[in-house]
Formats: C-alpha cells, structure tokens, sequence
C-alpha cells in the first residue's frame, strides 16, 4: 500500500514535470509594431550629422562617389521639420556601393530614447537604392523590447538638397518581435 503511494506521486511529479516542459517550450507569440519617422541627414551647415570618413584615393569623397564612406549620428523625429519631437538616433555608417551612385548600403543602429523604446534599437542593414522613389532595407535584429526582432523599412526621400547634401528620409518600419 505505502509503495503504491509512493509510485503514485512520483507518476504525478512526472506528469508535472512533463507538462512545464510543454509549457515552456510553446512558443511566445510575436507582436508587431509600426514606427515612422523621419531621419535628418545634415552633411553641410549648421549642426552636421554626416561626415565622410574614407574614400577613393585621389578621387573626392562625396555623396554618390563610389567607395565614399560616410559616419553618421542622425536625429530621428516624429516629423519631417528638424526641430519636430526627437525619438531617437541613428548610428552607424553608410557606404556608396553601387559604381553608378544608384546604391548606398546602410549599416545602422537606430537608438530610442523616447518612451516605451527608449533604450532599445533596432538593428539595420540593405541597400537603400536612392534613386528609386520607395526602397526597402532590412530589420535584421534589435535590443532591448525588440530583443530577436525581424523585419523591413520603407524608406522614402522626403527632401533633398544634393548641392549640399543634405537630405531627410521618411522611415515606415515594420517589426515583429516579442
Ligand atoms: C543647431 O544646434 C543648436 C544647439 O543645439 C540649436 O540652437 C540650433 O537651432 C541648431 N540648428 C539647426 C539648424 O537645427
Ligand atoms: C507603413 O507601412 C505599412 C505596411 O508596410 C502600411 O500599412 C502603412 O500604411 C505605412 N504607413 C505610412 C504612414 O506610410
């Protein structure tokens, strides 16, 4: 009788046993967020966000040049007016890559600061080829609320000033995450 006891709840930690692994292992479900905003892309004037670092040899380092390197650390705001509301930065770096100007290849973290996101980015890399009036670049990871996260961007110019190089791209980025 005692030994039946015992097999009986040691079947019962088992079964429990097995059922929190199910749990754990049924996976989270994703959630998908929206965000657009509006990157400022100041390379001349007052407050310049965007600086060639290297280039060609013996050719100018400049937008469209083929092998310009630029480091940027860009306001990113709500609106398309610069002193609109800031949500966050972008920083990393961009390089033209395409040998007729078409292709400039971004690799950016784009860092929240406002509310729910701040301190969380989002990880990005593709070929925003410039020229084509909508393009699309990849989401490929994210920190913090966007831990794994995977997706895509419209991007979009909202305004361009090439004699000056100056520009403000309209962002749509769409997200699945946990
Ligand atoms: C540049 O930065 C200064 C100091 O933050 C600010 O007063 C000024 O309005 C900015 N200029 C532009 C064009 O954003
Ligand atoms: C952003 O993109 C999503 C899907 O790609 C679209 O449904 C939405 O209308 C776009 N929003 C804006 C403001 O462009």
């Amino acid at each position: 009788m005692a030994q039946s006891k015992i097999s009986i709840a040691s079947l019962a930690s088992l079964l429990l046993l097995a059922l929190t692994i199910t749990i754990e292992a049924k996976p989270k479900q994703q959630k998908q967020t929206n965000l657009v905003f509006f990157m400022h892309d100041w390379e001349s004037g007052d407050n310049i966000t965007a600086v060639a670092v290297a280039g060609l040899p013996n050719k100018p380092w400049k937008p469209l040049a083929f092998g310009t390197l630029f480091a940027i650390d860009d306001d990113l705001t709500t609106g398309v007016d610069r002193k609109s509301a800031q949500i966050g930065r972008a920083h990393g770096l961009y390089v033209y890559s395409a040998l007729d100007g078409s292709d400039c290849h971004m690799l950016l973290s784009l860092v929240f600061t406002s509310k729910e996101y701040s301190g969380s980015t989002l990880e990005i890399q593709g070929a925003d080829r410039l020229l084509q009036k909508s393009r699309e670049v990849s989401v490929v990871s994210g920190t913090g609320k966007f831990r794994l996260a995977r997706g895509y961007a419209t991007l979009e110019t909202a305004f361009l000033d090439l004699p000056n190089s100056n520009a403000i791209l309209k962002w749509n980025v769409t997200v699945f995450h946990y």
